[in-house]
């Protein structure tokens, strides 16, 4: 039987009191329960999916403090097809969101959400993305009727009480989040350990800051703070105030004098972000004193300084990482963050109640049972294909347990940012690194950006597909006003970010990767930070400024000129059909592209 009951407000604010009463008309749970982040309530709350099947408690002494979930095998990732931009005009969103006009979509919500919650539980869930009381920092509050959300999102923000008594306050706007797995229960009807709706829609309204989510209890579906609100909504706030809101890790590099650079880096998804973010130097760079410090792995909010500098925060408090590929060898961090306190969704579960996934340890276990709750054997999965863990299975683990987190990733006013790097999957054309000739080239670099798709993703493998800034799926409104945003910023700051390019997946005419990636980066990621800080030279080519062999740091490494020369190579040939490509872009972003973009692709062809 489930036990519900309705809990105290935890606030005074009229108008959210106001907002949970219409909301709780509308939704009828059974019950309501106030969030107050507390580790007794969370300790409540795992216990109570425990008993109803949604979690598995994993083995105590291997992994303390950590939980299972399955999904169900219709609702295991972000669906982007189900997302939408509802801003008043059609243009507003652009031709890169799906759009639906507002009204219709108020409507339809209406009907999907009435009696959504009942037999629930619905959780009011206040949130703030950034440290709370931070001027960096925003808050909503979520209307939930999934507890799996509440837990996970007591990792990924900062939760409860404390957030309550900002939004008493009511220095800040509150953006309003409903969120139902769509699938009520009539009076005595079972419950099943994942709910959710085959239905989903993830809708946004730019102009009222709001976010609706239907029918899916997963990832950036379903917690709010995320993708839908720290990208898609928080990209809105930022163009009308002036600051970004970007897909983008956050790191610090010490150098061996002990000062540090941090800079912000955008890659499309399958690019290795978090690897990056947690990056362990080679061990001659290590011995030397150079530092990689993790300030956040997924998304930043950067804005100017009354010096006219940028500085970032990172808004989110954990990680929200792809498993599958993570091993002591590729991230040594993110598996020491995930130890424990973690929430391992989709992955394989061990007879002795641990974890594993494709690529965690070179040998796999005899047996386990896989992602969709099938025994699973090595045997089996040579055999039949079948993967122990999904492909996009996840853990959620809190920063504060990363062996790298640096020292200021909770500091209130964020961290200077001193150089913005840009890359994307790409087997031929991009060098290794390149550096924009200014501000305006490196906006162009970001929105023109790509990465091919690999087989994993429906679409032709190996066809590149723009992702401009690594904010296709996440820009909530209208990309070529979001380029002009971009440009525009410029004005704002005293000093600008120097902005790179860079590509770790080049491969030489036998499909074989040139540059073996992962610590080695720290190489390029050194003489990025000697580019910012006027210490090592650089070469001028068509696109911008490159390394020359002896700039880059080959301490430990054998790695020959002749190499580096073809992974930098620029291939007059391949450039034409990269620039055609940008026009594609281009066409469909014509009417709002701003002539920056348009000279900037002029310039590029007469550099050529
Ligand atoms: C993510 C994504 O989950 O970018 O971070 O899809
Ligand atoms: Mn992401």
């Amino acid at each position: 039987m489930r036990k519900n009951h309705t809990t105290k407000p935890l606030a005074e604010n009229k108008h959210l009191l106001r907002w949970v009463e219409k909301m709780t008309d509308l939704c009828k749970p059974a019950a309501i329960h106030w969030v107050d982040g507390s580790e007794k309530e969370n300790d409540a709350l795992c216990a109570q999916m425990v008993r109803g099947g949604t979690f598995i408690k994993l083995n105590e002494k291997l992994w303390p403090g950590c939980h299972y979930a399955r999904s169900d095998a219709n609702d295991v990732a972000r669906v982007e097809d189900r997302t939408y931009i509802c801003s008043l005009s059609k243009d507003g969103a652009g031709p890169t969101n799906n759009w639906v006009n507002p009204f219709e979509m108020r409507k339809k919500l209406r009907g999907l959400f009435d009696g959504c919650m009942a037999g629930r539980t619905m959780f009011v869930l206040p949130y703030s993305m950034g440290p709370i009381g931070s001027p960096l920092s925003q808050i909503g509050v979520q209307l939930t009727d999934s507890p799996y959300v509440v837990v996970n999102m007591r990792i990924m923000a900062r939760i409860g009480l404390p957030v309550f008594k900002e939004i008493d306050k009511a220095e800040k706007r509150v953006v309003p989040c409903m969120h139902t797995v769509g699938a009520p229960l009539a009076a005595g009807q079972k419950d099943v350990p994942w709910p959710c709706n085959k239905e989903k829609y993830i809708v946004h309204f730019p102009e009222t800051r709001e976010i609706w989510s239907y029918g899916s209890g997963y990832g950036g579906n379903a917690l709010l703070g995320k993708k839908c609100f720290a990208l898609r909504i928080a990209s809105n706030m930022a163009r009308d105030e002036g600051w970004m809101a970007e897909h983008m890790l956050i790191l610090g590099v010490e150098d061996p004098k002990g000062e540090k650079t941090y800079v912000a880096a955008a890659f499309p998804s399958a690019c290795g972000k978090t690897n990056f973010a947690m990056m362990i130097p080679p061990a001659p760079f290590t011995k030397k004193g150079w530092k990689i410090w993790t300030v956040g792995d997924d998304i930043a909010w950067i804005r100017p300084d009354a010096e006219g500098r940028l500085r970032a925060i990172n808004p989110e408090a954990g990680f929200f990482g792809v498993a599958p590929g993570t091993s002591a060898k590729t991230n040594p961090s993110a598996m020491a963050s995930l130890a424990k306190n973690t929430i391992f969704t989709n992955v394989g579960l061990t007879p002795e109640g641990g974890v594993w996934w494709e690529g965690m340890t070179d040998e796999p276990p005899a047996k386990l049972t896989d992602w969709g709750g099938q025994p699973w054997t090595p045997e089996i999965g040579k055999n039949t294909g079948a993967k122990a863990a999904h492909p996009n299975a996840r853990f959620t683990a809190p920063a504060s347990q990363c062996p790298t987190i640096d020292a200021a990733w909770e500091n209130p006013n964020g961290v200077p940012i001193s150089a913005i790097i840009f890359g994307g999957r790409r087997a031929t054309t991009m060098p290794l690194v390149y550096q924009a000739f200014n501000w305006s080239t490196g906006v162009y670099v970001g929105a023109t950006m790509g990465s091919e798709m690999t087989a994993a993703a429906a679409g032709t493998v190996g066809k590149v597909r723009r992702d401009p800034m690594a904010m296709l799926p996440f820009c909530g409104y209208h990309m070529g006003d979001y380029f002009r945003h971009w440009i525009g910023m410029q004005k704002l700051l005293s000093e600008t970010p120097r902005i790179f390019h860079v590509n770790w997946f080049r491969k030489d005419a036998n499909g074989k990767f040139l540059w073996p990636g992962f610590s080695e980066n720290m190489r390029v990621l050194k003489w990025i930070v000697d580019r910012v800080r006027g210490r090592a030279l650089g070469k001028e080519t068509p696109i911008g400024w490159v390394p020359r062999f002896e700039d880059i740091d080959w301490t430990g490494m054998d790695f020959s000129k002749q190499t580096f020369d073809e992974l930098q190579a620029f291939d007059r040939s391949l450039w034409r059909a990269e620039v055609m490509g940008h026009e594609e872009l281009f066409v469909d972003l014509h009417d709002r592209l701003p002539k920056e973009m348009v000279y900037e692709r002029e310039l590029l062809i007469c550099r050529m």
